[in-house]
């Protein structure tokens, strides 16, 4: 089913291909024109729980449906880039027709040299390799930032969410399965981070070393000169969350940390249960050194 799908996929894009032929520059791979399934559409706008507080960027917008629908039914602003001017004619007629001109644009351009600073979701149904050329730029934009891609992932980026649906309408009614990937961009939090509480009435040191691979978080934290493992650490887009067991006052205490992350801070709180420490307190890490 799987392979039948892969070939239908190749067979949908050869042909499409052969029709528009839409060339970025260098070694920039050709992207055909194939449209999302309206079904999908919605279920990707779903994931990244669009609301009328977002600004949305399509990256390869084809006739505008992910951005007009975005503006249509949840009132969210944004923008499309494409560099074919037959498909910017058509989402432009799109945005017309369903009365959101004043919430969307489409502009001819290359999606590489196209400012994204702006977005707080992109979506993306582009190819694999193109994914891979764009993600160094993605992981650098406002952690957050929601992605959505249709069909296609992001290497060892590995999704947040991943669901797969049946899409009866795609290829030209031909029909075949989706695939939606949705990522959250991490806040880049490997390094060292020092913070103190008062615990027990007395000033506690915390000293963390944290390393990091895309939204995976690991490390240890250095408590009275002696290193402890955190575990269960996660990060969505700027909350950092984790957990750890150290001995305080000669008391075992479970800590656990939780707070958002903003460039060279982090705010929110630590509950420590255990004995006579018990407490929740505010918890305020700042940044020693970076990962190199
Ligand atoms: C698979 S279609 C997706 C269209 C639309 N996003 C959707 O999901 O229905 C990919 C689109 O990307 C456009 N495209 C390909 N390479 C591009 C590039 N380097 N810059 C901008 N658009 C590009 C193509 O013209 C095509 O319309």
């Amino acid at each position: 089913m799987r392979h039948a799908m892969r070939m239908l996929r190749a067979m949908a894009g050869a042909a499409l291909m052969a029709f528009v032929p839409v060339h970025a520059a260098g070694d920039q791979p050709t992207v055909p024109y194939v449209p999302t399934p309206q079904a999908v559409v919605e279920r990707m706008l779903a994931m990244a729980r669009v609301t009328a507080a977002d600004y949305l960027i399509d990256l390869g917008s084809g006739d505008g449906r992910i951005v007009v629908t975005a503006a249509s039914k949840y009132g969210a602003r944004g923008f499309g880039v494409d560099l074919n001017p037959v498909r910017i004619d058509e989402a432009n007629e799109n945005a017309r027709r369903n009365r959101v001109t004043d919430k969307v644009a489409f502009y001819q351009r290359n999606l590489f040299e196209t400012d994204l600073s702006q977005a707080t979701v992109i979506t993306m149904y582009l190819l694999p390799r193109v994914n891979l050329q764009l993600r160094p730029t993605l992981l650098d934009l406002k952690p957050g930032t929601r992605i959505v891609s249709h069909d296609f992932d992001m290497g060892d980026w590995k999704p947040d969410e991943h669901v797969r649906m049946d899409a009866t309408d795609k290829f030209s009614g031909a029909g075949g399965d989706s695939d939606i990937y949705l990522w959250i961009v991490p806040a880049k939090v490997a390094g060292g981070w020092r913070s103190q509480l008062t615990v027990g009435g007395k000033p506690q040191a915390y000293e963390f070393q944290l390393d990091q691979k895309y939204q995976s978080v690991g490390g240890t934290v250095r408590v009275n000169g002696r290193p402890v493992q955190i575990q269960g650490a996660t990060l969505r887009g700027a909350e950092l969350s984790f957990s750890f067991a150290a001995e305080i006052n000669g008391e075992p205490v479970k800590h656990r940390f939780s707070g958002r992350v903003d460039g060279g801070r982090v705010a929110g709180e630590a509950t420590l249960t255990g004995g006579r420490l018990a407490a929740r307190v505010e918890w305020l890490a700042e940044r020693t050194e970076a990962a190199r």
